[in-house]
């Protein structure tokens, strides 16, 4: 009885989009003209429930959110996927987790978008189940704003309104739009094929999400008569990442940050052209409508992504990528994030890129970014402008924790 209740009222929350537990006030920019996100990127909760380890990564991960939180004040926290380690995740309990890493953000008041990742999806684990828990807190600003699940749940975009008193009108254009898209990934949730084998889910963001950007964004051109200034976040990274890295070069200097994960995976990784899962195929070109699309958006600044744990940089795509280049040309940033999470793999220490936004900044199209490890210390520090590339900073050091599975301890 409870169960069919509890599913009856979760899909009428999601077909309407019911504004009921939504957040009550849009984004603005603070008063001083600013607005910073803090990305919480593959924070892997919920391994090993079975032994005392996986909770204990948790535990640490939990403090690693209180302590980037400690010292920043974002507008917004932006949960960039893999918030949960699927294969770990028992039916009963598999979106429990959410709670948990929410924790340090609804003690402070924060709230915050997610876009789910390949882990994000698995047998035990649902998407759609995970979006409902999360809309259980009025801090979710989470949504799925297109109702064909194969394309994934986390598509929507957020606007953000200016800081004067002149944008206190709903209506008012918005000074910034922040994009979500679900690159999906993972295996099915409860499918299994003839032989009793889990059925892997495409890991690109699907067409269908690319048309209804482009199709979205017009309306929104067309309604304020401007291209308005935007970021976009996906968990998995397109190939233009993978092509930067590897036929350019990222500069530790120039692109300061970790470059451990080389080559990176990107959208598509594992595909074949034929549509079918496998280990050996070589990419497919499958992430290329979006990677169209968001080269032809005015005014994107930057795109972000985490799943590859040890990368760490920003890189300036400016020049042609299999013939696709950014109309802008100050380029389309495209940034890692870092590891936050104690789960997941890698001992690169953890931490969460700030993205901050400055109104008098967007004319130019102009974004600042940096990193807050778990130590405290700040690296990465630069400015996403049109001369990004060119500038020198000092290196990112490739700080690792201890030992494999210790957490970070000052000193
Ligand atoms: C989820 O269920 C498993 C198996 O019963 C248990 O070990 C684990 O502690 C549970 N996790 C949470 C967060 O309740
Ligand atoms: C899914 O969850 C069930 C119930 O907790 C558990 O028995 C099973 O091992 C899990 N399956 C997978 C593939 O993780
Ligand atoms: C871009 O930022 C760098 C580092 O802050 C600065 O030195 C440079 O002058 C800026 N370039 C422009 C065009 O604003």
């Amino acid at each position: 009885m409870w169960s069919c209740l509890g599913l009856t009222s979760l899909l009428i929350a999601q077909s309407t989009q019911s504004p009921i537990d939504k957040p009550v006030e849009p984004l603005r920019f603070s008063k001083d003209g600013t607005f910073q996100i803090s990305i919480l990127e593959d924070l892997h909760f919920g391994e090993n429930a079975w032994d005392s380890w996986g909770p204990e990564q948790d535990v640490n991960t939990v403090t690693v959110i209180n302590r980037v939180l400690d010292k920043e004040s974002p507008n917004l926290v932006v949960l960039n996927g893999d918030l949960i380690t699927g294969e770990n995740a028992f039916l009963e309990n598999s979106t429990v987790y959410l709670d948990q890493m929410v924790g340090p953000l609804v003690d402070r008041g924060l709230t915050w978008a997610s876009t789910y990742g390949n882990h994000d999806s698995s047998f035990n684990l649902s998407r759609s189940d995970l979006l409902a828990r999360e809309r259980r807190f009025a801090n979710s600003r989470t949504e799925a704003m297109l109702s064909d699940n194969q394309a994934g749940v986390t598509n929507y975009y957020l606007p953000v309104y200016g800081s004067g008193a002149h944008h206190r009108e709903r209506n008012n254009t918005p000074e910034l739009l922040l994009w979500f898209f679900d690159s999906r990934g993972g295996v099915y949730y409860q499918e299994q094929d003839a032989s009793g084998n889990e059925i892997p889910q495409p890991n690109w963001v699907d067409v269908s999400v690319v048309e209804w950007f482009q199709a979205t964004n017009a309306d929104l051109v067309q309604k304020h008569g401007k291209h308005i200034p935007s970021l976009v976040f996906v968990h998995i990274p397109i190939n233009a990442a993978l092509a930067v890295q590897t036929q350019h070069e990222v500069d530790s200097h120039k692109e300061p940050g970790i470059n451990d994960d080389y080559p990176l995976a990107q959208q598509g990784q594992n595909w074949c052209a034929s549509g079918e899962y496998g280990g050996s195929c070589s990419y497919a070109g499958q992430d290329e409508p979006l990677m169209k699309a968001l080269a032809q958006t005015h005014g994107l600044m930057g795109v972000f992504s985490g799943h590859d744990h040890g990368d760490t940089w920003c890189y300036k795509w400016d020049k042609a990528i299999s013939g696709i280049k950014p109309v802008n040309e100050k380029g389309i940033n495209l940034c890692f994030g870092q590891h936050t999470g104690y789960g997941g793999y890698g001992t690169w220490i953890r931490g969460s890129r700030q993205v901050q936004v400055t109104e008098s900044k967007l004319k130019d199209g102009e974004v600042d970014t940096w990193i807050r490890l778990e130590s405290g210390d700040v690296v990465g520090a630069v400015s996403l402008n049109s001369t990004y590339g060119e500038h020198v900073y000092p290196a990112t050091p490739n700080t690792h924790s201890s030992c494999p599975t210790c957490a970070y301890t000052s000193g």
